[in-house]
């Protein structure tokens, strides 16, 4: 059996440079470098809901996801590439799996804990107040995801561990309920990436903060954020810090090491801000100009987009009612009728 490699990416936001480097990127290396691996990338629209309420919105950035993981070198036809939405069986899973998750585990996950302790901090006497049970059950349709799949490997940042831990923990409980291995046992693999890269501000580029540089934004918007970028207000020539210098930390984000050494010397000696800003911009604007215009191609092409998406989900659905029938026999939901 080759290892079934795993993963998704809620459409809340467009894809910023950030999303590149910490998981895009490296999810495609893993999903390279194991080849004798089934890799399977979906877009979980459906997650998305928990916090995206507006329709134009969560249609655009899930066109966006897409056109993301296409632009950047998702092979699709070593890989199952998909939307949540188009794989029902998922949310019967869901369901399923609810019925074996005690709700004190859900208590415990951190998003929900996160949005229950800003309740308590506003010091509103409704700990839940505003937070939807979808928020709630989040980890449960991420379970659902998963275990649909058979997935070996679960490629995810650090704040998506617990959840394929959570995970591991309902399929581990089905499993024992009926004396089967019925759902197999996933586990998460933290992605590697350099040190967070930094925002516009010099923080943890986030979309929470407003501060993020879009991964395909066109050339000259582009190189105005980059320009944008407040540094002290040393002269041309006078040294410079490498710490704390978010052009810098910018640059290695993308650069060979070789390039960054050299650029570090550079900022001994006394390079000025507009060639550090400048050098920044052609860096990562050669590194993302091709897949710029696959990206803004595919995004007026919307139409290809979907047939290889249908492709995808139509391979992706005959796993997902394999897994499905296997879990529904064990249960007890038993006889004709089923699609
Ligand atoms: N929760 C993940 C995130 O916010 C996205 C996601 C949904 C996911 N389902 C998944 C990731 C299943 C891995 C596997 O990043």
């Amino acid at each position: 059996m080759p290892e079934i490699i795993l993963t998704g990416i809620k459409p809340t936001g467009t894809p910023h440079l950030g999303n590149y480097v910490a998981a895009i990127a490296p999810a495609l290396r893993l999903a390279e470098e194991s080849n004798a691996a089934l890799g399977l990338f979906f877009i979980a629209d459906y997650h998305a809901l928990t916090s995206e309420h507006d329709a134009t919105r969560l249609d655009a950035q899930s066109k966006e996801v897409a056109a993301t993981w296409l632009a950047a070198g998702l092979d699709t036809e070593q890989n199952i590439f998909y939307r949540q939405s188009r794989i029902p069986e998922t949310f019967e899973l869901h369901w399923i799996l609810s019925c074996f998750t005690p709700k004190g585990l859900m208590n415990r996950a951190h998003a929900y804990k996160a949005a229950v302790a800003q309740n308590v901090e506003k010091g509103l006497s409704e700990q839940d107040k505003g937070i939807n049970v979808g928020l709630f059950n989040y980890p449960i349709l991420m379970s659902a995801d998963i275990l649909l799949f058979d997935a070996d490997t679960v490629p995810v940042g650090q704040d998506q561990v617990q959840h394929v831990e959570i995970a591991r923990e309902i399929a581990g409980k089905f499993n024992h309920n009926y004396r089967k291995q019925i759902l197999h046992l996933p586990k998460a693999q933290v992605l590697k990436s350099v040190a967070a890269i930094p925002g516009l501000d010099g923080r943890k580029m986030s979309k929470s903060y407003k501060n993020t540089i879009p991964l395909f934004a066109p050339k000259e918007k582009f190189r105005k954020l980059i320009f944008g970028i407040v540094t002290d207000s040393k002269t041309p020539t006078e040294p410079k810090e490498t710490e704390g210098s978010v052009l810098f930390a910018l640059y290695q984000s993308f650069a060979q090491p070789e390039s960054t050494e050299r650029l570090r010397t550079a900022y001994a000696e006394g390079i000025s801000w507009a060639d550090v800003k400048q050098a920044t911009f052609e860096l990562i604007d050669s590194l993302v100009s091709e897949k710029r215009e696959r990206y803004n191609y595919l995004l007026s092409h919307t139409d290809e987009v979907e047939q290889i998406l249908l492709t995808g989900e139509a391979k992706a659905r005959v796993r997902a009612k394999a897994t499905l029938a296997r879990v529904r026999e064990v249960v007890g939901i038993r006889g004709a009728g089923f699609e």
